[in-house]
């Protein structure tokens, strides 16, 4: 395998040389800026694969990046595409076969039509940036995609895209009008080019399986000059069990232009020193408070929300606020590295949805997992459907989790000791716990979100994969919407040149 870098790292060089490109983008282990560039948030990923990757290029020019699937198919080595580098599983930078990195920090422009409402997105710009460069330019254009700002477009764009407007305005691949991709055989494609089974394909289908995508066409939306925000806690002694309870009858069926999310922690009790459970109630309402105190009056009267737990701001202070960055300069969404949080540690995620209330005995038992020693940074997030997303058909997009589900749930945990027996501590809290949730939750097949992926749900071998071990995990992912994946990857990459554990498989591997 030594001789497979070297003569990858050959071919590209003479490759680069060739086209005169710049030499400078490519990084081998013993190179600084390599460990710069390893650099994750998710400790997790890194500390448990055998791998790493034997170089790592980061593009400017489209032929740079033809150039490594050239060499990737000359020498046999494979590719991973990173662009915000979040994938929960390390996906994008780890493996466990031989692998060079394409990492597309470099491609991360972005060109707003104000009089259009439409912008072209690089992948590797990240929301932040987006979020930013729309700010900059006016007080009500906007988008709808993830809270994280350090998020990348490439993977997040991929995989759907939720936000805090999404009961309004649906989902990031909802708003893809076009998209420019470069394929298994190095061709540059755009939406009249590749297709529309193509072009469904890649609005949710997943990152990796389709080609590397260069960038996409969005629409934006528009929103008021002013909005609302409100974090609202409430603990176990303050009746957060009932409060829970209700919130799941009304979630979804509350005004679209009111995104009520529930952060469910584990907190030690200031009365009682134990750990018990607080429950975040974190809204966003598109709209002004004068009409969202009566709304909340009249659905929700049980949380008593008063004004002063109201703030009325931009759209784009509310980014900030909902990535804890509140009274931070605008500025600070420029950074790829995130600011709050998320200090490195090791992390596990996992998701359902939720299609019938959970009876109260049902969140009892939550609590009880979140109030294990082992939860101490553990978290829930219920995150509301409904709204538009309801009116959007289930094989619009290959996002297929649209009427009918109440919530998602995002399970997550970190820690901050290294070492294997850390490890399988919280990924038993995280299984447990995923277990213990069966009987509530969506089921045949059990959904979840691709955007958290989960490598426990299933997982494709290092070679070929039949159609029938891939869709263990693609029919939660995708439910009736695998079927299409599979016939757009047997059509667009047969020899599936593009592929990690998650891929969609081709065809021709049954
Ligand atoms: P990364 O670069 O790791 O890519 C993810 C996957 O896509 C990998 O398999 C990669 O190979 C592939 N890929 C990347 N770029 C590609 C390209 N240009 N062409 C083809 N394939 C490509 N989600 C959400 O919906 N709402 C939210 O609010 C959040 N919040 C959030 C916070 C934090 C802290 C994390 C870590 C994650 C989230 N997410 C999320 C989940 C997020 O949407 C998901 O992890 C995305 O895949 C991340 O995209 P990146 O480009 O950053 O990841």
């Amino acid at each position: 395998s030594t001789q497979h870098n070297k003569d990858f790292l050959e071919c590209l060089t003479d490759q680069y040389e060739r086209t005169n490109s710049a030499t400078d983008v490519i990084f081998t282990p013993n190179n600084t800026t390599y460990a710069f560039l390893m650099q994750s948030q998710n400790l997790r990923p890194t500390s448990t694969s055998p791998q790493r990757p034997r170089l790592i290029v980061t593009p400017f020019y489209e032929s740079e990046i033809q150039a490594a699937i050239y060499c990737s198919k000359k020498v046999g080595i494979q590719i991973r595409v990173r662009s915000g580098g979040h994938d929960y599983e390390g996906l994008s930078y780890t493996s466990r076969i031989p692998f060079v990195i394409v990492d597309m920090r470099n491609f991360r422009s972005i060109s707003i039509d104000s009089k259009e409402k439409t912008a072209w997105v690089q992948v590797g710009a990240t929301l932040g940036q987006l979020y930013y460069t729309l700010a900059r330019k006016s007080r009500t254009l906007a988008f709808t995609a993830g809270v994280c700002p350090t998020v990348g477009i490439g993977g997040h764009f991929s995989g759907g895209g939720y936000g805090m407007m999404s009961r309004r305005h649906a989902l990031a691949v909802d708003h893809i009008i076009d998209a420019k991709l470069i394929d298994a055989n190095g061709q540059i494609l755009d939406r009249k080019s590749m297709g529309e089974d193509l072009f469904w394909a890649i609005r949710g289908g997943g990152g990796t399986s389709f080609g590397i995508v260069l960038a996409f066409k969005v629409e934006l939306i528009t929103v008021p000059e002013t909005v609302t925000v409100f974090n609202v806690t409430r603990t176990l002694e303050q009746n957060a069990t009932q409060l829970v309870h209700r919130w799941q009858y009304i979630a979804d069926k509350v005004d679209e232009n009111l995104l009520l999310r529930l952060f469910l922690n584990s907190d030690r009790s200031p009365i009682t020193g134990n750990r018990t459970v607080a429950a975040s109630f974190t809204t966003l309402f598109l709209g002004r408070v004068c009409d969202l105190l009566p709304l909340m009056e009249r659905e929700f009267p049980e949380l008593g929300l008063v004004e002063q737990d109201c703030i009325e701001m931009s759209w784009i202070e509310s980014t900030l606020f909902f990535s804890g960055l509140q009274n931070q300069s605008l500025d600070v969404l420029l950074s790829r590295v995130p600011q709050t949080f998320y200090s490195p540690s090791y992390f596990k995620g996992k998701s359902d949805y939720v299609r019938q209330p959970i009876p109260i005995n049902g969140l009892r038992g939550i609590w009880r997992f979140l109030s294990e020693e082992v939860a101490n940074m553990g978290q829930l997030q219920f995150s509301p459907y409904g709204g538009v997303l309801s009116t959007i058909s289930e094989s619009e997009t290959p996002f297929p989790h649209r009427a009918g589900n109440i919530f998602m749930i995002h399970y997550g945990v970190s820690w901050e000791r290294a070492g294997n027996a850390e490890l399988q501590r919280h990924l038993n809290w995280s299984r447990r716990l995923y277990s213990y949730m069966a009987p509530y939750v969506s089921q045949s097949p059990r959904a979840a979100y691709f955007n958290y992926r989960d490598l426990d749900l299933g997982m494709n071998n290092p070679g070929n994969t039949s159609y029938r071990q891939a869709s263990v995990w693609g029919l939660r992912y995708f439910q009736n919407n695998f079927n299409r994946l599979v016939r757009v990857k047997t059509e667009v990459d047969p020899s599936n040149f593009f592929r990690n554990e998650q891929s969609i498989p081709p065809r021709a591997t049954w």
